[in-house]
């Protein structure tokens, strides 16, 4: 879908397509903006008598639709409450640029034009995002609910601004798209190598990529990553991607880390049946790294960024892990496998103590759809995150609120870190029923050193059950924005 975006005409009675106008509330109810007021005396008042006959009140999200208005050439006007003017902030904009393009998509309208003079690129934004859809497999006439909007104009006060502020979005919207295509394609479409054969498309934008192969990584001693790919037919891999986007290429690099299960079945500690499938998204912390990276390249960041994955597919099979197997990792340290479900914290390990060993970075987040118990405390809404750097939280936290990826803090502690001791080796790989989601991020905090670290746990906000104002339901592309905004706010040059 094509979004142009242009300046506010003086007159809309030659528009063809839809309109979109918008209108605030106020205490006696709700009063148009200008372009509705202009509309209204157009088509001989159809927008007030439209609003009186409905309960319009110019609410955020409230829609009223004229169809075949006479006295101006759209074919339909659509008229939009924005609530308070004084809380129409840009993430409401996005959410209402989200909200339209969901209600006109399969309107049978192709052109939209939208009339917005406040946070236009943001409301652009939230058009591209939630016109998404992951519908490339579906071939029959039934299935293909066709969406008919080719193209979004955005009119507004000075537009050639706007276009600017939207092209950078338009690379971090492109970062998110393509992490929501990784999570949704199935697991035997993005295993290990093929993955990595998507990855490399960031070549193109100037990331340089360089690939541990299953013999380097023996050589390097990550028993950890590869015995749980031990048991699967596809390689296990690990990508790593610098994207040197700061005047001086030799200052000291941040670092995000992703877990890349392209498939999770348990292992030998076989997951129920049901909704096993589902599990394909067990890359999604990968995914939000290399959608990340694509968005630093994709704007030409001014920051020095290393993205490490790990990519394994956890398969049951005779050459498969046991329960009980203890392995090392590159660390040395030595871990018992109690259970091969808990796979992602092994695949971290050894790529959190790579990524630090070999680019010393200012700071290391990692991302991975960890635990269910994520879920079973935060939902769907807020990511858990585990940190042993309070300034580093408090600017994700920052960033998260920014643009509606929003994380939320959980404790850790040597209480919690006790728990993962094991009687035969140094640690073992489960820590009980209690504090799921904590024993996990303990087990990767021993593979950090003092560097600064966050770990995000993803398992909640990776796919949605319902849609969102942003969204359709299915992969999120969760943390592609988070980590770009991060940047933005404190690591660019
Ligand atoms: N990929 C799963 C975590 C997961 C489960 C995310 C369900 C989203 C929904 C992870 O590898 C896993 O299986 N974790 C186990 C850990 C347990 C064995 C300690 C879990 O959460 O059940
Ligand atoms: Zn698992
Ligand atoms: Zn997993």
């Amino acid at each position: 879908m094509k979004i142009n975006i242009k300046e506010i005409p003086n007159e809309y009675s030659k528009i063809g397509g839809a309109i979109v106008v918008f209108s605030m509330q106020n205490d006696d109810g709700y009063e148009f903006r200008p372009p509705a007021v202009k509309l209204d005396e157009a088509t001989g008042e159809a927008l007030s008598k439209a609003a009186a006959s409905s309960d319009f009140k110019g609410k955020f999200g409230q829609m009223v639709e004229i169809l075949a208005p006479v006295g101006v050439a759209a074919s339909r006007i659509l008229l939009v409450g924005i609530g308070e003017e004084a809380k129409f902030t840009p993430l409401k904009a996005e959410q209402i640029g989200g909200k339209v393009i969901n209600k006109l998509m399969y309107s049978n309208e192709k052109d939209v034009t939208i009339v917005i003079g406040k946070h236009a690129a943001h409301c652009a934004m939230g058009v591209l995002l939630r016109h998404y859809k992951f519908d490339k497999y579906y071939t029959t006439e039934k299935n293909i609910k066709k969406i008919s909007v080719e193209q979004v104009t955005i009119l507004t006060l000075e537009a050639k601004k706007v276009a600017k502020e939207f092209k950078e979005f338009e690379k971090i919207a492109d970062g998110v798209i393509w992490a929501r295509n990784l999570v949704s394609e199935p697991g035997n479409v993005i295993y290990p190598e093929s993955y990595l054969e998507q990855i490399k498309e960031l070549e193109s934008l100037g990331v340089e990529i360089e690939v541990l192969n299953e013999e380097r990584m023996e050589e390097l001693g990550m028993e950890a990553i590869l015995g749980v790919g031990q048991g699967s037919a596809s390689e296990t891999l690990m990508v790593i991607m610098k994207w040197m986007g700061s005047k001086d290429k030799s200052a000291q690099p941040i670092a995000f880390v992703g877990k890349g299960v392209t498939f999770d079945t348990g292992g030998i500690s076989l997951k129920p049946g049901a909704g096993m499938e589902d599990m394909k998204f067990d890359m999604g912390g990968s995914a939000a790294v290399v959608g990340a990276m694509k968005a630093l390249a994709g704007r030409k960041a001014k920051a020095n960024v290393i993205g490490v994955v790990g990519l394994v597919e956890n398969m049951p099979s005779g050459t498969a892990q046991r329960p009980g197997d203890v392995v090392s990792s590159m660390s040395g340290q030595t871990i018992e496998v109690i259970n091969t479900d808990a796979e992602g914290r092994l695949v971290l390990a050894d790529c959190l103590w790579y990524c630090q060993d070999t680019y010393k970075p200012k700071f290391m987040i990692d991302l991975a759809t960890l635990t269910g118990a994520m879920m079973i405390a935060l939902g769907q809404d807020y990511a858990g995150i585990f940190s042993n750097n309070d300034e580093l939280c408090e600017r994700l936290t920052a960033a998260g609120q920014t643009v509606d990826e929003p994380v939320w803090r959980m404790p850790i502690g040597d209480g919690y870190d006790k728990l993962i001791d094991s009687d035969i080796a140094d640690m073992k790989n489960v820590g009980g029923r209690y504090a799921g989601s904590i024993t996990a991020a303990q087990f990767l905090q021993r593979f950090v050193n003092e560097t600064p670290w966050i770990h995000i746990d993803i398992a909640g906000t990776a796919w949605r059950q319902k849609p969102s104002d942003v969204a359709e339901k299915g992969a999120t592309g969760y943390g592609v924005r988070l980590l770009d905004q991060l940047v933005r706010d404190h690591y660019e040059d």
